[in-house]
């Protein structure tokens, strides 16, 4: 049965049913759904603040749900470590201390945590605020020392429910590319929820969409964009600028045809005919890219009775990574008047626009 089903006939509210994924070393992961859909519940269960009914949460070659009280403190110390929505910090403590808290509680010795803190709060960005009281500090600023004593406890595991909603919209997106510059540098294994599209769409390496306690999809961004599993998702995802997630991979194109560096301006000419095209890419013969030739320069190099196309390649044509947002290419459109080709940098995969 499902949810709605369950509540009707029993009053209980079916928390979670038939979860099952992974979360991969130093990946961020977002778990994202519709209020109430248990993304709070799933994130408590994986380290037994909620306990499961059934399954297994192995971390380490740890089942979590089996495992003893002690055994089950430990593990969480070591694994897992939280970041709050609404800071938790206290407000008697300064920020140096409250980046300490959890080494303080752990015993560890006191030169020692301070220093661990110290270079956590240098990590976030707040050096030189260790002795400034919580309500001396923005909002943003506070989410930061959270953000600190998470990192200065060195967990396996980052975990942060809703850790962004109460910031205020700008705030929120430079401290989402903070988290994504913090994440590639210190490749920190992160699960991370929202119930918002577009932060789970931006800093998600991969996607978990709950809806009422079960998975309906998980996937990239782009994944989830492209093939979304049904038409809750399809919903879901109506409103997205897709261009700001969709990268210039996603819109290439095998090309149409080539030519070798060993080819006269002729051949090449007849491709570019036999195509329709007015320029062609030349490769060499492990097919790495030597440059372009415009049916113009072939002509002259037939009047010039050249035999060799290399001459007349030109350089001047643009390269993006694969990994660029459709939108940020868009300009570059609009700067060139002609259409002109656009090549993607990977060897032997050029798009043509
Ligand atoms: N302790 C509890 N006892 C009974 N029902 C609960 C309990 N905690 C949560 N629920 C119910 O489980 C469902 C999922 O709640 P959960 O807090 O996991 O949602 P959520 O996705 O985190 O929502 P939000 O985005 O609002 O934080 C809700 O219907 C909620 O009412
Ligand atoms: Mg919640």
């Amino acid at each position: 049965m499902k949810r709605p089903e369950i509540l009707e006939k029993t009053g209980q509210t079916l928390g979670l049913s038939n979860i099952s994924f992974d979360v991969y070393e130093g990946e961020l992961l977002v778990i994202m759904g519709l209020s109430g859909s248990g993304k709070s519940t799933l994130i408590r269960c994986l380290n037994r603040l909620i306990d499961t009914t059934e399954g297994e949460i192995v971390i380490d070659g740890e089942n979590i749900p089996t495992l003893k009280e002690k055994a089950l403190l430990e593990c969480r110390r070591r694994h897992f470590s939280m970041v709050f929505q609404n800071f938790a910090l206290f407000p008697h403590r300064t920020v140096q201390q409250n980046a300490e808290f959890g080494l303080e509680i752990r015993g560890v010795e006191k030169a020692e945590r301070h220093k661990i803190a110290h270079d956590s709060l240098k990590q976030v960005g707040l050096e030189g605020w260790e002795d400034a009281y919580p309500n001396q500090l923005s909002g943003g600023m506070q989410q930061r020392v959270g953000l600190a004593r998470a990192l200065a406890n060195d967990a396996t595991v980052l975990l942060m429910d809703e850790a962004f909603s109460a910031l205020d919209p700008l705030i929120r997106k430079d401290m989402q590319q903070e988290l994504l510059q913090l994440q590639s540098r210190m490749q920190k294994t992160t699960v991370f929820i929202t119930h918002d599209l577009d932060e789970a769409l931006n800093i998600g390496d991969r996607i978990v969409l709950l809806k009422d306690g079960e998975v309906v999809q998980i996937g990239t961004p782009e994944e989830i964009l492209t093939q979304p599993a049904d038409d809750y998702v399809r919903r879901f995802i109506e409103g997205v600028d897709r261009s700001r997630i969709l990268t210039a991979e996603s819109a290439m194109r095998p090309l149409r045809t080539t030519a070798r560096e060993s080819d006269g301006p002729r051949t090449a000419l007849h491709r570019m005919r036999d195509h329709s095209i007015d320029s062609i890419y030349v490769v060499d013969r492990d097919r790495r890219l030597l440059g372009l030739l415009e049916a113009d320069a072939a002509s002259r190099a037939i009047e010039e009775k050249s035999d060799s196309i290399i001459p007349y390649l030109t350089q001047d044509f643009r390269k993006v990574p694969m990994d660029e947002p459709l939108h940020n290419l868009f300009a570059m459109f609009s700067e060139r008047a002609s259409l002109s080709p656009l090549s993607i940098s990977k060897i032997s995969c050029w798009a043509w626009w």
